[in-house]
């Protein structure tokens, strides 16, 4: 079946993009990456998308992951489809996005990938690209997938806190709770006995009472 599970190793796939042919293992390098896929250029949900994903680079940059969109239009749609993108952003109508984008016409990738909306159709009846986050560990396997139709557009804010949750997992023996965002505590995972909790985190573990009598809600100041 084509797609992309949890910790699967992205596939080191070759594709023309805005910035040129790509390689993908040698895009990502030793960064992080997000793979992010529009149904098509020149529509409107995708415009707003991407021109959020280009006001939000810096914050991309500074958590060192590398970002890349797809969409199954040509290089010179896209081109021309960035000047659109920065303009809807009120900056200069120039061709250059802070991120390339993947020129996949044929649908290649996409199937590959396993990012085809089957309600979603163009005029000839194909289907479009849905609305997929793939983000990569430097590892290059994959830690998260978020899978949006066509019709709904994403939250850049909620990809960059997961970003955040997911770098902060993989260095620390945490997980992140409802609605967390940098600063906030974080949970001691069910896996880990207490004792190993107090000596792993210094700072103290907060249990919270239940009715239940079982002291599962550990938490503690972000690590
Ligand atoms: C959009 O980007 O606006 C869009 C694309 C395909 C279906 C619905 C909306």
């Amino acid at each position: 079946m084509p797609g992309l599970l949890l910790g699967d190793e992205a596939p080191n796939f070759e594709a023309d993009t805005t910035q040129g042919r790509i390689r993908f293992h040698d895009f990502l390098g030793d960064s992080w990456g997000i793979l992010f896929s529009h149904p098509r250029d020149f529509t409107p949900v995708c415009t707003t998308e991407l021109g959020r994903a280009a006001k939000l680079a810096p914050e991309f940059r500074k958590r060192n992951v590398k970002m890349i969109a797809l969409s199954i239009d040509e290089v010179s749609d896209h081109l021309a489809w960035s000047k659109d993108i920065n303009a809807y952003n009120g900056d200069e109508p120039t061709e250059k996005l802070p991120f390339p984008i993947i020129a996949d016409a044929k649908r290649e990738l996409s199937i590959q990938l396993g990012m085809l909306d089957p309600d979603e159709r163009d005029k000839e009846g194909m289907p479009l690209t849905a609305r997929v986050v793939f983000i990569f560990g430097p590892d290059k396997k994959l830690k998260l997938s978020i899978l949006y139709p066509a019709t709904t557009g994403r939250n850049f804010d909620e990809i960059l806190r997961v970003v955040d949750s997911l770098q902060l997992t993989a260095k620390n023996k945490v997980a992140t709770p409802v609605d967390w965002k940098r600063g906030d505590s974080v949970m001691v995972i069910p896996s880990m006995p207490d004792d190993e909790a107090k000596k792993l985190f210094p700072e103290g573990v907060f249990t919270k009472e239940l009715p239940s009598g079982k002291k599962y809600l550990r938490y503690t100041p972000q690590p």
